[in-house]
């Protein structure tokens, strides 16, 4: 696995002429943050070698090399989910590509249902905290002692500095916030009325399919962590939501404008 992570670093190094310390993960639909990049290279996943090609509608995979809020920025155009078949090793294979390259900060986005009541379609949540409902833990086996220790702490897997940060941010640019806890799980199926509330008693304010596993395992590698989820579908009367993937990507392209211009002064700022 390792030989596997560094051929993929030394392939994607060939095209970095400076310094990359940051790195950002585009969710469901919400791709088009790469459109607003000044965009150096723009490599296919396909082209990578060892890397996973991304399988789901609405997910382009491209890695973008470029520069973003004054600077230089990865881009994930596509991330890998659990429930494409993939597994954990390979889901968070591009985190640990990453790190080899000197990313220090990983920003993450992705579309999700508000299981908070108060949310609505169209907000924007900044992730304060996660609960790992996925079956698998990206961290089973072996422990990679290269990138961190058998028993990493999860105490601040986002970042209180970057949390803060995007608080200015959004105040200055007057765009309105929501802050929570996002739950991971495995997907594909949306969940039920039940599943919604049960999600709510737990500590829940958004659930969604990825991010979880990309977290953890930039945190076992010692990097910053800041996440994004869009509310594609509030489920605050659970017995009524009727949450459609389709539906998911409407709402997330339309949100997409204030959270693309709110990582961008948070990474410009930060
Ligand atoms: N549940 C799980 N994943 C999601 C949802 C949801 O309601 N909305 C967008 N991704």
């Amino acid at each position: 696995m390792l030989k596997k992570i560094k051929d993929s670093a030394d392939f994607i190094r060939k095209y970095l002429d400076e310094e990359y310390e940051t790195a950002i993960i585009l969710g469901s639909g919400l791709g088009a943050l790469a459109d607003s990049m000044e965009v150096h290279h723009r490599l296919p996943y396909k082209e990578i070698p060892f890397f996973p090609v991304s399988t789901v509608e609405g997910h382009s995979g491209n890695l973008i090399i470029g520069k973003f809020g004054g600077r230089n920025v990865i881009a994930m155009q596509g991330r890998f989910h659990y429930y494409e078949g993939y597994s954990m090793k390979e889901v968070t294979f591009p985190i640990r590509v990453m790190k080899l390259l000197g990313v220090k900060h990983l920003f993450v986005s992705n579309a999700a249902g508000g299981v908070n009541p108060t949310f609505r379609a169209g907000d924007l949540m900044v992730i304060t905290d996660h609960i790992n409902l996925f079956p698998e833990h990206p961290l089973r086996g072996k422990n990679m002692d290269e990138f961190g220790a058998r028993f990493p702490s999860m105490t601040e897997a986002y970042s209180k500095r970057l949390i803060r940060l995007s608080e200015t941010c959004a105040d200055a640019l007057g765009i309105n916030i929501k802050k929570g806890v996002f739950v991971g799980l495995q997907g594909p199926s949306f969940e039920t009325p039940a599943e919604y509330k049960w999600l709510r008693i737990i500590g829940g304010d958004a659930v969604a399919m990825s991010t979880v596993p990309e977290v953890i395992v930039a945190r076992h590698c010692g990097m910053e962590c800041f996440g994004m989820s869009v509310i594609t579908n509030a489920t605050a009367s659970p017995e009524e939501i009727t949450t459609s993937h389709t539906e998911v990507q409407d709402v997330s392209n339309s949100s997409q404008p204030a959270m693309t211009a709110l990582f961008r002064e948070i990474i410009s700022r930060m």
